[in-house]
């Protein structure tokens, strides 16, 4: 900001505007899979009001939630094309693209919210990062939902062998496919707007995901039992497409950024209490039947899923599989 005087208290806005190219209005097109009603949805929403409020409206963020642009998948080539300019996939989703982020699909490798935090903060945080760099896109925060829950129609899921023979909807990741097949279940891909229809068209037998999901998208209603497993985190990426990024002025990506990390602070704090509500409708509701996965049995998962650790870690690399362990002790 040398010269021109910006900055200087009786310069008029507009000519400040002109001088730091700053008199163009942005619109920024904001693709997401999930119910407005859930942590993302919100986050996003919030988001837009954000950077509304910090650019005095010459930056608009246009939210789109329920895949009404794209589907998961789908949204990484939009992104691409400039034809959107934020997403915010789930991380799983991100493992297609590279096998890095098969890191966070290990199941039980997080023990609690505080562990993902300090992943997200730290070295895998910032590894991950790296690794989407080759496709142009530019990670901007990692935001939260919470950790994900069996459910399914069939019978209760106790012990691992409860899963024989059942189909399950899962992500494109190959480590949730693998997880599934090592207990003896059919993993299936659907995007996340065909599982309610899967399920209620008995295409399926079972799914996973978080409370929130679960019951904004009304898969509860679908579902007769439950189990509270936590045994993968459910977590998104926010990226901007790289080139597009570079082009905003300084100005406005640094209110982006300030909007982006109270949004992101603000989630941490509350999408816990979010997925917590969600289960206590969905308790209320009485349609299904829920079991609490006990410390005892969570051991016995555990036991069966070591197998995908040793599986996985040449795709993940050396460097995030130690810091991992290290995060773990
Ligand atoms: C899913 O597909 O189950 C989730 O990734 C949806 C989401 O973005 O939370």
């Amino acid at each position: 900001y040398i010269g021109f005087g910006f900055g200087e208290k009786d310069e008029p806005k507009a000519v400040d505007k002109e001088l730091e190219g700053l008199n163009e209005k942005y619109v920024l097109r904001f693709s997401h899979v999930v119910a407005e009603n859930t942590p993302k949805g919100l986050a996003a929403s919030m988001f837009a009001q954000l950077v509304r409020e910090k650019t005095d409206g010459w930056v608009e963020v246009q939210v789109f939630p329920n895949a009404s642009l794209y589907e998961a998948q789908d949204e990484f080539d939009g992104l691409m094309r400039n034809d959107i300019h934020i997403i915010a996939p789930a991380l799983s989703e991100i493992t297609v693209l590279d096998p890095k982020w098969l890191i966070m699909d290990l199941p039980y490798a997080f023990k609690d919210e505080k562990m993902v935090e300090a992943a997200f903060e730290g070295k895998i945080g910032e590894l991950l990062f790296e690794s989407i760099k080759d496709y142009g896109f530019h990670g901007i925060a990692y935001w939260d939902n919470s950790f994900k829950q069996f459910t399914n129609n069939e019978r209760p899921i106790i012990v691992p062998e409860d899963f024989k023979g059942l189909t399950v909807r899962v992500m494109p990741s190959i480590a949730l496919m693998e997880t599934y097949r090592v207990i003896g279940a059919q993993p299936r891909l659907f995007s996340f707007n065909e599982v309610y229809d899967a399920l209620s068209e008995g295409m399926i037998d079972g799914t996973e995901n978080t409370l929130s999901n679960i019951f904004s998208k009304g898969f509860y209603k679908q579902q007769k039992y439950m189990t509270l497993s936590n045994h993968n985190y459910l977590g998104y990426a926010v990226f901007m497409n790289s080139e597009y990024w570079s082009t905003m002025p300084v100005d406005y990506q640094k209110s982006i950024m300030e909007a982006m990390d109270e949004v992101t602070v603000w989630l941490r704090e509350h999408s816990q209490t979010m997925n917590e509500e969600m289960l206590y409708r969905i308790k209320n509701s009485g349609v299904i039947d829920i079991h609490y996965q006990t410390d005892e049995e969570k051991e016995l998962w555990k036991q069966e899923f070591n197998s995908l650790y040793e599986r996985f870690q040449n795709m993940i690399g050396p460097e995030l599989m130690e810091e991992l362990n290290r995060l773990q002790s």
